[in-house]
């Protein structure tokens, strides 16, 4: 059980009526809040959802987002962006510390948690480590239900302080094996991304990729998977977005517990289109090539790739409007990335049972939640029913998420979410009944 939420055994019991499930029409009886039965036809006075044939899928968990709050309310906070993950089909989010005030101590981490209170989707937050490695403990101490890992930063982000030293990083490892905790990286490093700066190429959206130069990911993505060959810790590579990443990650994975996340925006889009979204779709790593996309398509499909990470980043617009060297990095993602992979298994681009494991049945086993991630008797009730047959463009002005841009404005979506449930209760609908 995520914290924040109550299972409460009398609550009212939910038939879900012939419903899609792995292929299969079933029923599925939701009762005291988790999966009590599934048949092929279940007789009950329950509340019942006729689902015509409707799919059922585990709701995403989705393991990077940026929920921002406290002294950023106004990019995003846990009302807006729980109203944006259920209506994107997510029900549980894991929230990274580069807030104001940063989730770096004890204190941090308090803020994060009164003000996550609001919350009406499952969260746990990462930890980001600064000099003080104690704050880690202290924070593990407090509340270990609540930790998903520990992030780093090898480049600036917002508060978190950038982690350069190769020996302070060796010590985080081990204190995180100690620990059992998940280290979690956005591999771009500093001084790499400093010397491209200091080449004189003109600051411009165009050439984002080119600046935050792929050798900068790639630099740290094999520094951490050196020292995790040596240590043997957990490690969890974020957004990773060029195809030597992938490459390298594939030959470590084997002996290591490694693994790999790569973002919708990163599989569906490339540096060819940057011009048409200007600096809404700036974003660090920066989007990177055509033959990028094809590679992590390959690193989806024999297995390298673990899960999918929306890496909702909101900013205001009025930020994202500034000029390219002013406007933050990042847009937001909970309302598009389950649909956005949705609709590619629609086109033929992957199985179902690929989507689930991408958007929540690795990401359950990687961080280990126990009972959700997968529909069976017994797990917990957190389910998104989609109809396959309506189909919606993306339109940013209508999202529940602060951010109202995107990158994917104008796509069409096959697959509309019309129902999200969380812990066995409908927290969302998006069908007129
Ligand atoms: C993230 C943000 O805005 O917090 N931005 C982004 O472009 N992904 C921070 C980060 O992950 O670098
Ligand atoms: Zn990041």
């Amino acid at each position: 059980m995520l914290p924040g939420k109550k299972w409460y055994f009398d609550m009212k019991d939910i038939l879900l009526k012939h419903c899609t499930l792995a292929g299969n029409l079933q029923d599925i009886l939701l009762s005291g809040g988790k999966i009590a039965e599934i048949a092929e036809e279940i007789k009950t006075t329950a509340y019942t959802l006729n689902l015509s044939g409707k799919t059922v899928l585990p709701g995403m968990i989705d393991p990077h987002t940026h929920i921002r709050d406290l002294e950023q309310a106004y990019k995003e906070d846990w009302v807006s962006a729980s109203q944006a993950a259920l209506a994107g089909g997510v029900t549980t989010v894991f929230d990274m510390p580069n807030s104001v005030p940063p989730t770096v101590d004890l204190e941090g981490f308090k803020a994060k948690i009164r003000v996550a209170e609001k919350s009406i989707i499952n969260y746990k937050f990462f930890i980001g480590a600064n000099k003080n490695l104690w704050n880690i403990r202290e924070i593990v101490q407090y509340n270990p239900e609540l930790v998903a890992g520990i992030k780093l930063f090898l480049s600036q982000s917002s508060t978190n302080p950038v982690i350069k030293d190769r020996t302070f990083l060796s010590e985080i490892l081990h204190l995180a094996k100690e620990l059992n905790l998940i280290v979690v990286v956005h591999t771009e490093m500093q001084d790499c991304l400093d010397s491209w700066a200091a080449k004189g190429i003109n600051p411009s959206i165009e050439n984002h990729n080119l600046l935050r130069n792929r050798e900068c990911a790639i630099k740290g993505t094999l520094l951490m998977l050196e020292l995790t060959n040596t240590i043997k810790n957990k490690l969890y590579l974020a957004h990773v977005s060029t195809t030597e990443e992938v490459d390298l990650i594939r030959a470590y994975k084997s002996d290591n517990q490694i693994y790999c996340e790569i973002t919708p925006h990163h599989l569906l889009l490339s540096e060819l289109e940057i011009s048409n979204f200007g600096n809404f779709g700036k974003v660090n790593p920066p989007l990177r090539t055509e033959k990028d996309k094809k590679n992590l398509w390959q690193a989806i499909s024999d297995g390298t790739v673990d899960t999918v990470g929306s890496d909702h980043a909101p900013h205001s617009i009025t930020e994202k409007m500034q000029n390219y060297t002013k406007a933050p990095s990042g847009f937001p993602g909970l309302e598009t990335s389950f649909s956005l992979l949705y609709n590619e298994m629609i086109k033929g681009n992957l199985t179902e049972k690929r989507l689930v494991e991408l958007t929540s049945a690795n990401s359950a086993a990687i961080f280990d939640l126990k009972n959700r991630g997968c529909i069976k008797e017994g797990m917990i009730a957190d389910l998104v029913i989609i109809d396959p047959e309506k189909s919606w463009e993306i339109k940013a002005e209508n999202f529940k998420s602060k951010a109202k841009y995107s990158p994917f404005e104008g796509k069409i979506i096959q697959g509309k979410v019309d129902y999200t449930i969380i812990g066995g209760e409908i927290k969302y609908q998006g069908v007129i009944s």
